[in-house]
């Protein structure tokens, strides 16, 4: 068990994952990521950075680096051994990558999340989500690891099995060291993060902003759900929110894709994740592009959301 504090000498993430008792089938997964990301990061610095002329199952245009951060993950995936089934944001169905490793694990990815921000040379990232055995329609909280990758100015990985939240940085040789571990939240935000129209907010959600603005809570949005993520845990403290909207009752962001990984993160961290009525990580998904509203971040204004929103508003119709 590694203690908290920080250290003088570089701990990389393999290491850091065995000294934190990861298994060593979820440990090599982890790695195998982290090596992917070592060739997304190269595209995306370097490659072709236009439209790839397809669309995927959102109907949004895939750029040229959509598609190749889902091969270069996939493959990497397949080839791990202990992968049954993946499913990516920017494909159609799960596919099941290596059938007799069934038992192992089920992975959800969204490889290039933030890809409209790509032609504006800001911070985009990968999020990657874990399951036991093949099935990836299961709870989020039955999720045994998740992580991102946010290729900022700096390439960084951030992690949970289940054991609290800890940074790594991308060095000059390409690998991961540690950089900050236990990441905790405060429980008040002291900054926001709002997605979505705000002309189309409903009667609690607009009441939400006016009591973290109310608090002095400053607007920081930059349109990438990674690096907005990131910046809310570390600086420990803040709120992130895509929210329904009307007209869209689901909101834009996937459950399995986004919402799983960042929500596990973001409680490991000490703070909540909620679609405005229910925990993000006890929903049962119904499908593998389901799409939820979201809000996360600092416990206490988590918790003020789901108060406005439940007395406030009337529950969506089913279905
Ligand atoms: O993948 C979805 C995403 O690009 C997120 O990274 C981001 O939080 C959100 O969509 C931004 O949505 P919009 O395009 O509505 O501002
Ligand atoms: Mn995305």
């Amino acid at each position: 068990m590694l203690k908290a504090g920080k250290t003088k000498f570089q701990i990389d993430l393999r290491r850091y994952l065995r000294e934190d008792g990861v298994d060593d089938r979820l440990t090599h997964l982890i790695c195998e990521v982290a090596e992917a990301s070592k060739y997304i990061v190269n595209s995306i610095r370097t490659g072709d950075l236009g439209v790839a002329g397809t669309s995927n199952l959102y109907g949004e245009e895939q750029l040229a680096l959509d598609v190749l951060a889902d091969r270069i993950l996939r493959k990497r995936l397949a080839k791990s051994g202990v992968v049954s089934n993946v499913a990516s944001e920017e494909t159609r169905d799960v596919i099941a990558v290596s059938p007799h490793c069934a038992g192992n694990f089920s992975v959800a990815f969204d490889p290039l999340d933030g890809s409209s921000l790509v032609d504006v040379n800001l911070a985009v990232g990968t999020i990657v989500s874990v399951f036991p055995g093949s099935d990836l329609l299961q709870a989020g909280q039955r999720q045994v690891a998740a992580l991102y990758i946010l290729y900022g100015p700096r390439t960084t990985l951030v992690y949970t099995t289940g054991n609290g939240v800890h940074e790594f940085g991308m060095n000059q040789l390409m690998e991961y060291t540690l950089l900050r571990r236990n990441i905790r939240l405060e429980p008040k935000a002291v900054i926001y993060s709002p997605g979505g129209l705000r002309k189309r907010y409903t009667s609690g959600v607009r009441e939400f902003v006016d009591h973290l603005e109310e608090r002095g809570a400053k607007l920081r949005y930059s349109g990438g759900l990674v690096p907005d993520v990131n910046q809310v845990l570390m600086k420990r403290s803040g709120v992130f929110f895509y929210p329904h909207l009307q007209g869209a009752p689901q909101g834009k962001l996937r459950l399995l894709f986004e919402l799983n990984p960042m929500a596990l993160l973001m409680e490991q961290a000490g703070g909540a994740a909620s679609n405005g009525r229910q925990r993000i990580l006890e929903l049962q998904p119904g499908a593998i592009d389901e799409c939820q509203p979201f809000f996360c971040g600092c416990r206490d204004d988590v918790t003020r959301a789901e108060e406005l929103i439940v007395n406030r508003e009337q529950p969506p119709a089913p279905g």
